[in-house]
């Protein structure tokens, strides 16, 4: 059994601030707050959506991160990642070219510690960083850099996805082409060698040729030779902008998620100690990528503001082969875990026997999707040896960190539910009335008060940021997901219940992977929609209504699988690709996406069709369905 945290524990619900406060008492602020200590209107009926969170204070997450831990706490010589950070050299040189405090910076890099430095660089210095995750296209790349307006984009020469080699720096050299043909040209560009260097490139002297413009780009190793490594950290309000990230809106376009400084920085330090029961000697480990905000929240900012040694991983779990994640665990001895439903499913498959020596694990993760009782039970059975307790943590791009989750070893667990709210989170379920249920029941779930980690805006678009969040019912931030609870009052989260997609833990919108499709000339009409897949969660299956004399044919089926992983990225690569004569509509033309789910699993149990326009194309459909996947 782990020990349970020692963690002053105070009443929360009535009183969330004293309890911030007193987490607060253990960071460095330059001055002290002016304002409440939570401050907020999560009411559009009552003005405009506001959270403020130690409003006022001045402070550098960078210097809590780094600073704090290696002066105050002596931590200087405890690993944080088994590589070296030098961040303040890098500060300089992000200086160097002009990056100033409130800049947006983006950065298109693979998982290397690199990256890190690259983000605590941005923001001791008060930049606001903007990472798009190495896996998406050069379009995306581009789109992410003109919304947020990045004057600085920060690559690397390219990585290794398994056994293929990814070019990184031609998709952001093409990104930054678009970026100027839309009248947006990105002044600078740092690349760092990361196949090239020499000695320690993966590649050497063997590494491909990188494109090089001397207009725009700056290498990463010159810029560092001979700069100073001492840097100030630039003093920051509390709601300053810390990092923008983007995540799948329904209308298609990205929504640029915004974070601000104390309040993201208590929460991630707050909830990583918890809910890990971080211990000094831990060796923590999480699988995700930090291009997603589990990696931001659970490899960078969490881990680090605890002086929590991790490892950094860059890699595929089943390569060189299924027995990977394990090995590491045994090299590092790593005592806390963290991975994802999809991961289990797929190591899953291989059986109980690559799974070998991990006497050092403490406490398992899991993140991205509900869980399904048997995932649960394989990883607690099978990869725990039934002795570490499984915490299954609900969270959102947009809550910054963990909103429903077990505490180990304290919260009894059910497999497949993320249980209970975490300190001053204060879940409700509605009905489509918006009347909140009570007792077991299922419905919207929602949060009727902030916490000091949720975001405070969508980038460039308040409006858009209420209308996502706060209009559908006024009073509560509506997080898109279904849930249930149960008798005991525990939470189970059902998935989405707007038009996103969970493909491998990660939101897509149908409407996004429908317009890359429309664009190809030869579609006329998609629809997406997803359907259950045993290692992805959900895959993508796609229904297209061709134009006129367009004959339907596998080069055009692998074409527009190309142009979709062009326009978004591998991970929207359609999984099944209909040709749809006709799509089933209501009277008034809205596409019937229930019965297109129907279709797409083979369920002849339609319900009620009393609006569908026309229903013979439902049978043809039926009769065209794609067996295999494309
Ligand atoms: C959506 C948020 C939070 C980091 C990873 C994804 C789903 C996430 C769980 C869980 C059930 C979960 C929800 C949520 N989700 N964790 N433990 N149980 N569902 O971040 O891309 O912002 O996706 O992931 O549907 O809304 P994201």
């Amino acid at each position: 059994m782990c020990k349970l945290m020692r963690l002053p524990l105070i009443a929360l619900t009535s009183c969330p601030a004293e309890f911030w406060g007193d987490v607060a008492k253990d960071f460095f602020w330059k001055t002290k707050h002016t304002g409440q200590f939570l401050d907020y209107n999560f009411d559009v009926t009552k003005g405009e959506i506001y959270i403020k969170c130690m409003e006022g204070a001045s402070t550098n997450i960078c210097y809590n991160l780094l600073d704090r831990n290696v002066h105050e706490k002596k931590l200087a010589d405890k690993v944080a990642f088994f590589w070296s950070v030098c961040v303040c050299v890098c500060v300089c040189v992000c200086v160097c070219v002009c990056v100033k405090k409130g800049d947006r910076v983006s950065i298109y890099m693979p998982m290397v510690v690199e990256l890190v430095v690259a983000m605590l660089a941005c923001v001791r210095i008060g930049a606001v960083h903007s990472i798009v995750f190495a896996g998406f296209s050069a379009e995306s790349l581009c789109e992410r850099i003109v919304d947020s307006q990045c004057c600085l984009l920060i690559t690397a020469d390219g990585f290794y996805r398994g056994d293929k080699l990814i070019n990184l720096k031609l998709l952001a050299d093409e990104a930054l082409q678009k970026c100027r043909d839309k009248g947006f040209p990105v002044g600078r560009c740092i690349m760092l060698k990361h196949l090239s260097k020499e000695p320690e490139g993966i590649l050497g002297s063997q590494s491909p040729p990188v494109p090089w413009n001397p207009e725009v780009d700056l290498c990463w190793d010159a810029l560092l030779r001979g700069v100073s490594d001492e840097c100030e950290p630039e003093w920051c309000d509390s709601e300053d902008p810390l990092f923008i990230l983007y995540t799948s809106g329904s209308t298609g376009k990205p929504k640029g998620v915004l974070h601000t400084v104390s309040g993201y920085m208590l929460y991630t330090a707050t909830t990583f100690k918890v809910v890990f029961d971080h211990q000094p000697d831990d060796v923590y480990w999480c699988t995700a990528d930090i291009g997603w905000i589990t990696g931001h929240s659970y490899i960078t900012y969490g881990p680090l503001a605890n002086g929590a040694t991790s490892v950094l991983f860059e890699g595929l779990p089943t390569h060189p082969d299924v027995s990977r994640m394990w090995e590491i665990v045994d090299k590092y001895n790593v005592t806390k875990f963290y991975t994802a439903p999809t991961a289990i499913r797929l190591l899953m498959k291989f059986g109980n026997e690559p799974v070998y020596k991990r006497s050092s694990l403490k406490v398992l993760g899991t993140v991205g999707e509900p869980i399904n009782p048997e995932a649960w039970q394989w990883y607690y059975n099978v990869v725990g040896e039934k002795r570490c307790p499984i915490v299954d943590t609900f969270w959102q791009t947009e809550t910054g960190g963990h909103v429903l989750t077990p505490l180990p070893a304290a919260t009894p667990m059910k497999p497949g539910s993320a249980t209970l709210p975490f300190f001053g989170v204060v879940p409700a379920i509605l009905n489509e009335s918006g009347e909140e249920l009570e007792g077991p029941s299922e419905g919207y779930l929602v949060f009727k008060q902030p916490w000091p980690g949720v975001m405070r805006t969508i980038y460039g678009s308040h409006e858009r940021f209420e209308s996502t969040y706060f209009k559908k019912f006024p009073g509560y931030y509506v997080t898109g997901d279904g849930c249930r609870r149960d008798k005991d009052g525990y939470f189970w989260v059902t998935g989405r219940i707007d038009d996103m997609l969970n493909v491998s833990g990660h939101l897509l919108s149908t409407a996004e992977v429908e317009s890359a499709l429309v664009e190809h000339e030869a579609v006329a009409e998609a629809a997406v929609v997803g359907r259950p897949h045993p290692v992805k969660g959900e895959s993508l299956y796609c229904f297209v209504t061709l134009n006129d004399g367009v004959m339907y044919n596998s080069e055009l089926e692998v074409e527009l699988k190309k142009q979709v992983r062009e326009k978004i990225g591998a991970i929207a690569t359609p999984d099944y690709i209909q040709n749809a004569p006709g799509l089933p509509k209501t009277r008034s033309g809205k596409i019937m996406r229930r019965l297109l789910r129907k279709i797409a699993c083979d369920e002849r149990e339609l319900g009620d069709i009393s609006t569908l326009a026309d229903s013979t194309v439902v049978e043809q459909l039926f009769q065209n369905r794609c067996c295999t996947a494309v």
